[in-house]
């Protein structure tokens, strides 16, 4: 069975093919009204979220099927102390895919060795948020003709913000990528994504201070939020929730062409003069969302029983129960779940949840 946890899990054809059904679903939107007629989605969502779950929502709906779950994990079992393994082994009774959003890293992943239909992350953490990725990869195709080739700015918080970190490990499967980052100190991109993805994947990358200095290289500017809610400590998210600001003046010496990106929700780092700006793009990427996520769940549920369409093997995963995870927004480190690990190349070991590096004496 394939389930979508990282966006690595699908293969680049995969991917391929979910982007291609995408824009026929855009295309003839009425020859896919009642292709998921019976069928049920479940949406968990641990973690507030408005866009995401909607989209699912109305992803679902415009294919025909049903959809059930919630939205706030307080009003379910889990406030009685539910494990996420136990949850989704009841939930799989009740629906045919299940999107998972949780504040724990790893959930998703967790949920997907227990479940007997797909599961989708719906983003865990500053983890990973896979069908965000698949919203932009669709949304730079439609908006530039392609993916091979580009030049990307990442602004903003490349610490904590998943859609990120997700976007770029799926970007190392395109040619000629160039990927540039511009970020404050505090809130730069986390050593496992600079080595263990750009570096392995030979993504060209560079670390800027400002916008201005490579506004003019760019096809792609993504703009994101300083993820308040991950901050540990308030004084430090003060002191950089206002490091970029983008506005029109910061856009002269831009591309005719560049495509302005943002997930959403915007704070201040996108002035509204921008939505103005024929190249903003964000609001155009929320529509793509919902076609992404339609073509997304109609493909895994295809897809379920065909020995062709299966996970990535893991090989390179090892159980030791001498070795703890110390993150503590992991899973693993929140419940009872089977310690496993893998090794980089550079020999360090990680947790298979959370990615954290351990420190081991
Ligand atoms: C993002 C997320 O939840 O990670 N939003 C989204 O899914 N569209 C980005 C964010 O919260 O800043």
């Amino acid at each position: 069975m394939k389930h979508l946890i990282d966006p690595t899990d699908l293969t680049r054809e995969e991917t391929d093919e979910i982007i291609a059904l995408a824009l026929d679903i855009i295309a003839n939107r009425a020859a896919y009204r009642d292709s998921l007629k019976y069928h049920k989605l479940a949406t968990l969502f641990y973690e507030p979220s408005t866009r995401t779950r909607l989209s699912f929502t109305a992803a679902m709906m415009e294919l025909g099927g049903e959809v059930l779950g919630f939205s706030d994990a307080r009003n379910s079992s889990v406030s009685k102390g539910e494990t996420v393994a136990d949850t989704v082994r009841v939930v799989d009774k009740f629906a045919d895919i299940i999107a998972m959003r949780h504040s724990l890293e790893g959930a998703p992943y967790v949920a997907s060795r227990f479940s007997r239909v797909p599961v989708i992350n719906a983003g865990d953490g500053s983890h990973a948020h896979p069908t965000q990725t698949l919203t932009d990869l669709l949304t730079i195709t439609r908006e530039l003709g392609g993916i091979d080739g580009i030049t990307i700015g990442f602004c903003g918080d490349l610490k904590f913000g998943r859609t990120v970190h997700s976007l770029i490990k799926a970007l190392g499967r395109y040619s000629n990528v160039k990927v540039i980052l511009i970020a404050p100190d505090e809130l730069r991109l986390p050593d496992y994504i600079k080595h263990d993805v750009c570096d392995r994947q030979g993504i060209d990358y560079r670390e800027v201070a400002t916008i201005e200095e490579v506004i003019g290289e760019l096809d792609v500017l993504y703009m994101t939020r300083v993820q308040k809610e991950r901050f540990l400590d308030e004084e430090e998210f003060n002191r950089v929730k206002d490091s970029f600001v983008l506005d029109s003046s910061r856009l002269v010496g831009a591309k005719a062409k560049m495509a302005i990106l943002h997930p959403l929700p915007r704070v201040n780092e996108i002035a509204q003069d921008v939505d103005l700006d024929p190249r903003a793009a964000y609001f155009r990427q929320v529509e793509n969302g919902k076609f992404v996520r339609m073509a997304l769940i109609y493909s895994l549920i295809k897809w379920k029983d065909d020995p062709l369409h299966t996970m990535p093997a893991h090989e390179e995963y090892f159980k030791d129960a001498t070795l703890h995870c110390h993150n503590s927004k992991c899973i693993s480190t929140n419940e009872g779940v089977e310690p496993l690990f893998h090794r980089t190349d550079e020999g360090l070991v990680r947790c298979a949840y959370c990615d954290a590096h351990l420190f081991i004496a």
